[in-house]
């Protein structure tokens, strides 16, 4: 179908699924308002991710702040490297993403990894101009732009905060408690729902490319060592997956696998192909089109700072595969520089109790202070922890003469008399380890998107085009429609009834008497309700009363008893 993309930004204005926000003032680009159907939708998109991820997985969902303080950052590496690359037009000083002015104006279709000098080469290659006026961009410099947005936190500006560029730093921070929470016992997962932000450069295309966003995040805590996925769960279910090798080869070669052949023959992670099942099941539950879905290796260079091993979930949308997941080994990043940062770090590990205690040589190094104090005065520290490095490397070192200590460019020899190395029989029950993460994370409004695109068709019925949101209805905002076929003669009063029994009994329902009931029909096409009920004339007729019962999607009628409404509409939906 041609421009989607359009069709869905038009029907989403008029419908009140989604739309450019604050348009009274001009609008601002990065920030999309969900209206009554769109945020309906989102919701019914939540809370399903909430049932498959969380609850059905086992895991446990917490609500972090949205704003956290500098050490946060600098401890987790998005201060320093959360940087995409920018371009400043030198005439009109528009800025733009450097990258993607290469994507989208030459052959390169992944540029993300690129380094600047790179990028400035290809635009001088190319003679990329500017988007906005046209001038030439050739020796414009390609610079980082970090792409949190910052805040002051309290009156002045002494406490810098910044607004979470993903939520998962929300449940890192808290991992001493939460290991507390979940009795140091490994695995376990925390999920979390909410509010990101990114000051992105250059916006673009309604929800894909947004500076608020909703994310839904699952982080398993693991023992690598130990700890298995239960691939039985989901090991038939095929993926059709495009790793790193099949990219930089011509044309587009995907593989299919089945999760357990993925994980076995190791194609993906065994984590994140046990999740990679997991998502597809949930992607065709919600009405992801798995004829435009697939999973995506990200190439090394491509990779966030934290990831050893990532997998996206993408969906096609005319002509243009989007991220509408990220799969992450994170392995041990993450908490390791909590750790180190807040010098906590065995708040940021977990205690492993062995089954049976061990008992183990352990060696223990022991530096006469009284000599190296007064031989290297306010140095003497710093060398005596160097020793004890070198020392705990290869202990017998300390039979080998002097041993030779570089410090500020100056090389220092220590007598090893001032060192003194003995081993003891110890018993052990358990160690530290630091736990290693698993992280799906979904973009909740570029998964709502992706259902909209996807669900959405055109028919002709009687000669009139027809547009339908074929949803599913785990996800339509509305489940059913209830109309009087006349707002008269009682046919209005019986359809609040019927509407209001139907609420009662859990059933998301829209009452309308407006306008010819074809309208109502197509209206109700449109915001994709699987269900229309009519009360008319002949319910009065039939004994026992009758209503209409239409489907969206075949447009078929049939006659059932009001008594047995609820159960066919359970039964159809
Ligand atoms: N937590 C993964 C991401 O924000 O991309």
């Amino acid at each position: 179908m041609e421009d989607l993309t359009k069709k869905v930004a038009e029907l989403g204005k008029r419908r009140g699924f989604f739309f450019q926000s604050s348009e009274a003032y001009g609008g601002i680009s990065g920030f999309q308002t969900f209206g009554p159907e769109g945020a309906e939708l989102k919701r019914n998109i939540e809370d399903s991710w909430r049932n498959t991820f969380s609850r059905g997985l086992g895991h446990r969902e917490i609500e972090a702040p949205t704003i956290m303080h500098e050490p946060v950052f600098e401890a987790s590496g998005h201060l320093d490297g959360f940087d995409d690359m920018i371009i400043e037009c030198p005439e009109c000083g528009n800025s733009n993403r450097a990258d993607h002015l290469v994507e989208d104006n030459t052959p390169i279709s992944e540029a993300e990894g690129y380094s600047a000098e790179q990028i400035e080469g290809l635009i001088t290659e190319h003679e990329l101009v500017c988007p906005s006026c046209g001038s030439s961009l050739n020796g414009v410099d390609v610079e980082d732009f970090n792409l949190m947005f910052e805040t002051s936190i309290g009156p002045g500006n002494s406490t810098p905060g910044y607004l979470r560029p993903e939520t998962v730093q929300g449940i890192f921070v808290e991992f001493p408690r939460l290991k507390q929470y979940a009795r140091n016992q490994l695995p376990f997962g925390i999920t979390q729902i909410g509010k990101a932000y990114r000051n992105e450069i250059s916006p673009r295309k309604g929800l894909v490319r947004v500076r608020e966003f909703t994310q839904a995040e699952l982080d398993l805590f693991i023992d690598p060592k130990e700890d298995e996925p239960s691939l039985e769960e989901v090991e038939d279910i095929k993926l059709k997956l495009y790793p790193v090798e099949n990219q930089n080869s011509d044309g587009i070669n995907y593989i299919e696998a089945s999760v357990r052949e993925a994980a076995e023959e190791g194609l993906v992670n065994k984590w994140i192909s046990y999740y990679l099942g997991i998502a597809k099941q949930w992607y065709i539950e919600i009405g992801v089109d798995m004829d435009r879905f697939r999973f995506r290796q990200h190439q090394p260079d491509e990779r966030a700072h934290y990831a050893s091993d990532c997998w996206d979930a993408e969906a096609l949308i005319d002509g243009d595969w989007i991220e509408i997941a990220g799969f992450s080994y994170r392995g041990c990043y993450d908490l390791t520089k909590h750790g180190k940062h807040s010098g906590e770090e065995r708040e940021f590990s977990v205690f492993k109790e062995y089954d049976d205690p061990e008992t183990v040589e352990e060696t223990k190094i022991n530096i006469d202070m009284s000599i190296l104090g007064p031989e290297f005065g306010d140095k003497a520290s710093e060398i005596a922890e160097k020793l004890r490095r070198k020392v705990e490397l290869g202990p017998d070192i300390v039979n080998e003469g002097p041993i030779f200590v570089h410090m500020d460019e100056e090389e220092y020899a220590i007598d090893s008399k001032t060192i003194e190395v003995t081993t003891e029989k110890v018993t052990k029950t358990g160690e530290e380890i630091v736990p290693h993460v698993v992280e799906p994370s979904f973009g909740v409004d570029r998964t709502v998107y992706t259902v909209l695109a996807h669900s959405f068709t055109q028919d002709s019925i009687d000669g009139e085009e027809r547009k339908i949101l074929s949803l599913s209805s785990e996800v339509a905002p509305t489940e059913v429609a209830v109309f009087p076929l006349m707002n008269k003669e009682g046919l209005g009063e019986k359809a609040r009834e019927i509407a209001n029994n139907l609420r009662n009994h859990g059933f998301s329902v829209k009452y309308d008497d407006t306008g010819n009931i074809g309208k109502r029909y197509r209206r109700q096409d449109e915001v994709g309700t699987p269900i229309c009920v009519t009360v008319d004339y002949e319910t009065f007729e039939d004994d026992p009363a009758t209503v209409t019962l239409r489907d969206r999607d075949s447009t078929e009628q049939e006659r059932v008893h009001i008594t047995d409404l609820e159960e066919v509409i359970r039964s159809r939906l």
